[in-house]
């Protein structure tokens, strides 16, 4: 079957085209507009800046993913559309939701509502052509992006767990602030990891909130603060090797947390595979360090990691998850009237 993805729950207008076939699937065309320079000149996402510009982006994305995915005729060849209902901003979600379920009319096909977290989920099995049977239960997901911090349990496809969330900034959001303080630009992660590539990660002692707190929440607003701080009383932001050595420690603090309370989850659980997704699954430092302690601590259990190209948002993890949904749903005729009732849900929790 093939399914057009589409997303635009944040600042990336995105669409794109997989193909699942005798178990293998295969990504036909994987297209995304970022909005990224617009909003850097803000320091942050401007939700009506970014719903206009998924006005004028969304058509062209999606003839341009079905065109590189060769579809000549989307009535006889697209068999479902996936597209993102949430979380995210309401503005942006609703040009998403309302083209997708335009098409769903036009193109008399069954649509679904994805959740974003589940796309950044399944995203670990993106790369180009693999079985969609990889997964072997009980799993647990690290998911860390701008928006979100969680750690979900997944007892098989589709039934979701969240077992531990950060209770006050997402880790991605941390990254922008400190890019921030530093004077650095949006977003933050890509700039602060590149800096602490030649930054001293113990220069600086930064706290790892909540890493003993023997549950799997976090919380990475105090080791903003504390950066915050340290900036303060130095206020050295143009001494180039303060600026790497705060960006070095402060990476390493949060991956530490990061690594460390999946590592628990994972032991916890008595998982056989560990997954990791979001835009902050693209920092290197997390990657190698997350692999490496499972590798020591827990050598039985898989570690699948997204390629860096799909740790951001994208459509072809809308995709792939939507058609999980559908593969796994009990009931398939609601999805043929979703043209009617889909709604968008900003708050929607997995
Ligand atoms: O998943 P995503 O593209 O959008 C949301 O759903 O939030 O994640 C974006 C976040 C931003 O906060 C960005 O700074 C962070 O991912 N990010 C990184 C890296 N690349 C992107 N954080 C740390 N290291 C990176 N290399
Ligand atoms: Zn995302």
């Amino acid at each position: 079957m093939k399914i057009l993805g589409i997303e635009t729950s944040c600042d990336e207008t995105a669409a794109a085209v997989l193909e699942i076939k005798n178990r293998q699937w295969e990504i036909r065309s994987n297209v995304v507009s970022s909005q990224v320079k617009i909003h850097a000149k803000y320091g942050g996402i401007v939700p009506e800046v970014a719903a206009r510009e998924h006005v004028t982006a969304m058509i062209p994305i999606i003839n341009k993913a079905l065109r590189r995915a060769k579809i000549v005729d989307p009535f006889k060849e697209i068999d479902l559309i996936a597209v993102t209902k949430g979380p995210g901003l309401v503005s942006s979600l609703l040009v998403g939701v309302g083209t997708a379920r335009t098409l769903s009319y036009f193109w008399d096909k069954p649509l679904i509502g994805v959740n974003h977290l589940a796309g950044h989920i399944y995203s670990s099995l993106l790369d180009t052509k693999s079985s969609i049977f990889r997964f072997q239960f009980p799993v647990i997901s690290l998911v860390a992006s701008g928006g979100h911090t969680e750690l979900v349990l997944l007892k098989d496809y589709e039934k979701f767990k969240v077992v531990g969330q950060t209770l006050d900034d997402a880790v991605g959001e941390a990254f922008d602030k400190v890019a921030k303080i530093l004077g650095l630009g949006y977003p933050g992660g890509p700039l602060v990891s590149k800096l602490a590539k030649q930054g001293n990660s113990r220069a600086f002692d930064f706290p790892r909130p909540m890493i003993g707190s023997g549950d799997f929440n976090f919380s990475f607003s105090g080791l903003k603060t504390a950066v915050l701080y340290n900036r303060d009383k130095r206020q050295e932001t143009r001494d180039k090797k303060y600026v790497a050595d705060v960006c070095a420690s402060f990476e390493q603090a949060a991956v530490d947390v990061l690594f460390f309370k999946t590592l628990k989850a994972a032991e916890k659980y008595k998982v056989k595979t560990v997954l990791l997704g979001g835009g902050v699954a693209a920092n290197k430092k997390l990657r190698r360090e997350l692999k490496g302690a499972l590798r020591k601590k827990l050598p039985f259990a898989a570690c699948y990691l997204p390629p860096v190209s799909y740790t951001g948002d994208n459509a072809a993890m809308i995709a792939l998850a939507g058609y999980f949904r559908y593969k796994y749903a009990k009931n398939k005729s609601p999805f043929k009237e979703n043209w009617r009732k889909l709604k968008v849900d900003p708050n929607w929790e997995l």
